[in-house]
């Protein structure tokens, strides 16, 4: 394993587009495990292949619900919208805020060259659609919503979740929708992952 060296700000290389993955050879699975140790290492929770200069569509993402390492990943759902901060490690001095789906569903091929989907909710969503987004040369600091702008969505987003968390917890005990006047605490993201078909040899 090995730290590789980022790619930064207005490198070209950000705004290509990666090509597929045919084969899963000794070469992607070390490029692998160097992006997650690489994103580890910078404290990230995702990291796509042409941030490190390889133009394969490739990327990992780690939560805090253990490595995902996702090869040719698309987006088979999504439901809902989020607006929440963002940051990126190839834009170290750039954060803001960008609009994402709540829940995603996203399906790819892991190391073993099996089929697999995940589902995420919240940060994981947002994780998936930012690195997907890497891999079309696409990047955050275009997707940027102003502030002020951000700031006036937030409140009616906030009250909008509480109301939906509420839902789910008090549904079952008292029927009713109450919306207390407690802050909003996000839900657990969901990591859900699993294999879809089993791996075949040629792949
Ligand atoms: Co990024």
């Amino acid at each position: 394993m090995a730290i590789r060296k980022l790619r930064y700000n207005d490198d070209p290389i950000l705004r290509k587009r990666a090509r597929e993955i045919t084969e899963i050879n000794d070469r992607i699975k070390t490029l692998a495990s160097d992006m997650l140790e690489t994103m580890y290492h910078d404290e990230g929770v995702g990291l796509a292949a042409p941030q490190v200069g390889i133009l394969r569509r490739l990327i990992v993402i780690d939560v805090g619900q253990g490595p995902i390492t996702m090869i040719n990943p698309v987006i088979v759902s999504q439901k809902g919208s989020i607006v929440d901060i963002e940051g990126c490690l190839s834009f170290p001095d750039d954060g803001g805020y960008v609009e994402r789906p709540e829940y995603v569903t996203a399906q790819y091929t892991d190391l073993e060259g099996r089929h697999c989907e995940v589902k995420g909710h919240m940060l994981l969503a947002r994780a998936i659609c930012h690195e997907i987004d890497h891999l079309n040369g696409e990047v955050f600091i275009d997707k940027k919503i102003p502030n002020e702008e951000a700031q006036k969505m937030i409140p009616k987003q906030n009250e909008r979740l509480a109301r939906e968390q509420n839902k789910t917890v008090h549904s079952s005990e008292s029927g009713r929708d109450e919306v207390t006047s407690e802050a909003y605490e996000a839900p657990a993201d969901l990591q859900e992952v699993a294999v879809i078909e089993e791996g075949t040899d040629h792949e």
